[in-house]
Order: structure tokens, then C-alpha cells, then sequence
């Protein structure tokens, strides 16, 4: 399965997701690709944001190799499951794909969370380190949840 994480400029949020998720499926064996991308452009080329660097290494994930990119129309297809960071970033999503959108494969990252329907993963951009230990740790349980609600919801093969 591929994933793509989505945010505004691709260094804050969603880095974090895509290294959080990618990270957890691999411990629980599950062949997944989780990437991500950001609707703005700002920052593409860059690293991610250093706190996002900073946070993610204190639990033990390297995110330092990734590279900001823009959301780009073809991605729609590329991709099985795209998770918006937020309401604007998913009004880009459909903006950048026009007729090629596909709501079954979007989704808010936070409807993932039974209790956080339609809610937005707070952009730390503005703030200090503390907004960043928030958001990681807002993204850890999304990303638990994710893999939990694709287990339960999986046919066993025997
Ligand atoms: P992100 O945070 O969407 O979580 O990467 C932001 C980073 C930069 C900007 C906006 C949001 N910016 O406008 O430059």
C-alpha cells in the first residue's frame, strides 16, 4: 500500500507523519511505502523543519534524508491512501486535482482518531519546540490508529 502524508510546506507536519508511519508498519511487518508532500511548494528542496528533526531522533526516527515536494495533480493516482494535515491542505488537494479528485482515497488525518473527527493537526510553524512535542505526539496515536483500524478491517486470509 502507498501512502502520502500531506501538509502546507511539506517540513513541519508531515514529514513527521510519513516518518512516524513508516516506521510503525515496518515494526508491525506490514509492506507499506508512506511518503509525503506539501500544497504550498514554500520549501521545496528543504531538509525538515529542525524541531521536527529534533523531536522525531528523541524517539528514535531519522528524518533528516527527507526531502520537501510539492502536491502535484498525478499524485491523486500514484497513491492509495492520501491523509491531509488539515481542512485548508485537503481544499488544496481538490484544488490541485480539479476533476481528477478521488474523495474515497483523501481523508483528515485526524478522522483516523474516533474522537478527533474533522479536526486539524495544529501547524507548530509559529511556535517553539513544545507546539512540535505536541504534534509528534498527536501523530504517534494517529498512526497507531491507522494501522489498528486497517487490521480490524482486513479479511483473514485463512
Ligand atoms: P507544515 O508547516 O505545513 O506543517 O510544513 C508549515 C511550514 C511552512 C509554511 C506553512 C506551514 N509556510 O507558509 O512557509
Amino acid at each position: 500500500m502507498k501512502i502520502l502524508m500531506v501538509c502546507l510546506g511539506n517540513i513541519c507536519r508531515s514529514p513527521l507523519a510519513e516518518g512516524i508511519l513508516q516506521q510503525k508498519a515496518n515494526d508491525a511487518g506490514l509492506d507499506w511505502t508512506v511518503e509525503s508532500a506539501g500544497t504550498n511548494g514554500y520549501h521545496t528542496g528543504e531538509a525538515p523543519h529542525h524541531l521536527s528533526q529534533k523531536v522525531a531522533k528523541k524517539y528514535g526516527i531519522d528524518i533528516s534524508c527527507q526531502v520537501s515536494r510539492k502536491f502535484e495533480r498525478f499524485d491523486i493516482a500514484a497513491y492509495d491512501k492520501i491523509y491531509a494535515m488539515a481542512d485548508d491542505v485537503l481544499t488544496d488537494i481538490r484544488n490541485i486535482c480539479g476533476a481528477d479528485y478521488e474523495d474515497k482515497k483523501v481523508d483528515l488525518f485526524l478522522n483516523e482518531l474516533r474522537s478527533s473527527k474533522n479536526k486539524n493537526v495544529p501547524d507548530p510553524w509559529y511556535g517553539d519546540e513544545d507546539g512540535y512535542e505536541e504534534v509528534y505526539q498527536l501523530i504517534s496515536i494517529t498512526c497507531d490508529a491507522i494501522i489498528e483500524n486497517y487490521l480490524t478491517t482486513q479479511t483473514p486470509n485463512t
